[in-house]
């Protein structure tokens, strides 16, 4: 079978790390793109492109060099809480960004006759304010932030163009999922963090928003393998990936700590500035369709996961400390 080319759109974060793993371990031939703030920029790699999701002018260019099979768009401004200070920035980039994608493809399919498969990293942030629970596929979506407004613009113009077009795009509505390459700003990897930071006496305090909010938080490894799997089917659909478990920061916050037997109370402060002008209090996912029909199921419990993050965090601190 020939080599399979993939174009993953956002490669260098949490996501698009697992998931080149996983398409080179199949045997595909990966390409990605980084933004010009990314790390590593300026670095010659063949297999990647600069480029944003504020620019529609050279994915004609990235698709004819790289002549994909499948395009994964996980590039996005992906931070709740700074969407609702960058709400015109995230609307261009996580909504319009997506159209922008979505049309390229189009238009390189009319001139090259080449097919293209889209997968759209929607998000659980779409149901914000949740009309029931657990969510699945047929739950009505109430945003509640810049971000999910633009998630759900992304998700809407995605099932367009498979309705308009024909084009296989699909999109992924992938719950809260982590790991030890998580972003710092996200509150996991943020409690991870300071978990073994204060451990090694590099850090005193972990100041906090809301702790009674509540997600449903997988690996980000096992989730990448369910993008795949949406990809492979004779049919472009959508699917909600979740664990279908939910927790609240606090829980997170107290599995981590106590793995390092830290008390926290003494260190974690609440801070009103990390607050958001409207929370999602609470998501929990129900991952049926992707059970039956992807053949799905997360592998990482949420207490592994928060044990995996730590362990993590507290070799980078032990090394931080040791080299001062
Ligand atoms: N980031 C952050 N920082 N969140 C905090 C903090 C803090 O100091 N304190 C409390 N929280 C609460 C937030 O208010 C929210 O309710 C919850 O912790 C999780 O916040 P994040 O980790 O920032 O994730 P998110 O749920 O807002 O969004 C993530 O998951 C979505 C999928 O549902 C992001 O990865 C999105 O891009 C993604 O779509």
């Amino acid at each position: 079978m020939p080599t399979k080319s993939a174009l993953i759109t956002g490669i260098c974060g949490q996501d698009g790390r697992y998931l080149s793993e996983l398409l080179l371990s199949k045997g595909y031939e990966v390409h990605g793109t980084i933004a010009s703030r990314a790390p590593g920029v300026g670095e010659a790699d063949e297999n990647l492109f600069y480029w944003d999701l504020s620019d529609g002018t050279n994915l004609q260019q990235i698709f004819k060099e790289t002549q994909p099979d499948e395009v994964y768009n996980l590039a996005a401004q992906s931070h709740v809480r700074l969407s609702f200070e960058l709400p015109i920035h995230t609307a261009n980039v996580t909504g319009v960004g997506t159209l922008r994608v979505l049309e390229a493809i189009r238009q390189f399919q009319e001139t090259s006759g080449k097919q293209i498969r889209f997968y759209q990293a929607s998000s659980s942030e779409m149901f914000g304010q949740v009309k029931h629970s657990p969510q699945n596929e047929d739950t009505p979506f109430h945003p509640r932030s810049p971000y999910a407004c633009a998630k759900v613009f992304g998700f809407w113009q995605t099932v367009n163009y498979r309705e308009s077009y024909g084009m296989f795009a699909c999109n992924g509505i992938l719950f809260n999922h982590e790991s030890p390459f998580r972003g710092e700003a996200f509150v996991t990897r943020k409690i991870t963090r300071a978990a073994a930071r204060i451990k090694v006496g590099l850090q005193q305090k972990l100041k906090l928003g809301n702790t009674q909010a509540r997600r449903d938080w997988g690996f980000a490894g096992d989730y990448v393998d369910a993008m795949w799997k949406m990809m492979q089917q004779d049919e472009a659909d959508d699917f909600v990936v979740a664990t279908g478990v939910t927790h609240s920061v606090q829980d997170f916050l107290e599995i981590a700590f106590g793995h390092l037997d830290l008390d926290l109370e003494e260190v974690v402060e609440t801070d009103q500035s990390l607050f958001r002008p409207a929370e999602v209090d609470t998501l929990c996912g129900d991952a049926s369709k992707a059970r039956e029909k992807l053949g799905w199921e997360p592998k990482v419990s949420f207490e592994e996961l928060v044990r995996m993050m730590v362990d993590r965090d507290l070799k980078i601190a032990e090394r931080d400390a040791a080299s001062r």
